[in-house]
């Protein structure tokens, strides 16, 4: 596939700011109607490769392409097709949501027709339309954030480019942009989001990429990490009575490996990857156990990433 098919592609990117703070080498690929998952903790260098790829900042080795085109030496024409919400989004106080839209219409050149029925359409997706001739300055952040979403959908990009979107954000509204998320890419946009929120991320994104003190640590799509770092398969059991002769002979069965017991149940490792609850659930009330609740416990990002850091430091 040629370089242009690509939303963003980077090669190598580095940025040194100073001796203490070197970001990069970066080379991210992301596909068409993907969900790329930015990740890394705070100071990890998220919003330096971003502001890179926005033509923002210059690193100082390595290339970036806009749908093939290169954001430093054609500007204008690689950046038409990106939505960008930047990670400290600010607006003038004293103009209301309403006015802040219509004024970023207008620099897109959108026509009086189509404008109103845009900026209303955009308003109610991320769920302002209760604020919308509210002034700025009296805006919560989590208003801020969604209007700053908003005005990133003005021109209808193809690709959306959003730096810790839900920060100071409340759960509900979280949700909300879980979901709209979701639907922009069934539509056909390509999404990038940063986060420091690993277990938010891992229920949007289709890829993913963690950096960690400006170094890539692992990215590919979110499954397969989530395959590689699931060494062990294991299933959550509750039982309504917990006894000596229930656990022994649960852990005498052929496929289990290990039995734990924590404060929120049994965890059950088992021998093989294998998803063997049927088999379990047979097994123990064979065995005269009272099964209340039988889960299979599923790697987390967070696993994965203190997987990672875990042999770095060895
Ligand atoms: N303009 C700058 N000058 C010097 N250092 C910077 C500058 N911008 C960011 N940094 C440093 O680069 C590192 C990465 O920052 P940043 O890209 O903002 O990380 P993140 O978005 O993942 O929190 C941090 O250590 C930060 O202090
Ligand atoms: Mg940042």
């Amino acid at each position: 596939m040629s370089a242009a098919k690509f939303p963003i592609s980077t090669e190598n990117l580095v940025k040194r700011y100073d001796k203490y703070n070197e970001i990069g080498p970066i080379s991210i690929t992301l596909e068409r109607k993907g969900i790329f998952g930015f990740l890394g903790p705070n100071g990890a260098g998220k919003t330096t490769t971003i502001r890179i790829i926005l033509g923002l900042v210059r690193p100082n080795e390595g290339s970036v392409r806009i749908f093939g085109e290169d954001p430093f030496k054609n500007p204008v024409k690689a950046l038409y097709k990106i939505g960008y919400a930047p990670e400290l989004p600010s607006f003038q106080t004293f103009f209301s949501g309403e006015d802040v839209m219509n004024f970023t219409a207008k620099l897109y050149g959108i026509n009086q027709s189509d404008k109103r029925r845009r900026v209303k359409e955009l308003i109610e997706m991320v769920g302002l339309s209760d604020h919308v001739r509210k002034k700025v300055g009296k805006y919560s952040k989590g208003m801020v954030q969604r209007l700053s979403v908003a005005q990133a959908l003005i021109n209808d990009p193809e690709l959306l480019i959003l730096d810790e979107p839900t920060l100071g954000m409340d759960p509900a509204a979280t949700i909300h942009f879980r979901d709209l998320f979701k639907t922009l890419s069934s539509e056909g946009k390509t999404i990038l989001i940063s986060s420091h929120q690993l277990d938010e991320v891992q229920r949007v994104a289709t890829h993913i990429g963690m950096i960690n003190r400006g170094r890539m640590v692992f990215q590919g799509t979110t499954a397969s990490i989530l395959e590689a770092f699931s060494k062990d398969f294991s299933i959550k059991i509750e039982l309504e009575k917990i006894n000596d002769d229930i656990l022994d002979k649960i852990k005498k069965l052929s496929y289990v490996k290990e039995v734990k017991i924590s404060t929120n149940g049994i965890q059950v490792i088992l021998n093989e990857k294998k998803d063997l609850r049927a088999d379990l659930a047979d097994d123990i009330i064979k065995s005269g156990g009272r099964l209340k609740t039988l889960s299979l416990h599923n790697a987390t990002l967070e696993d994965a990433f203190i997987e990672t850091l875990r042999k770095e430091n060895k």
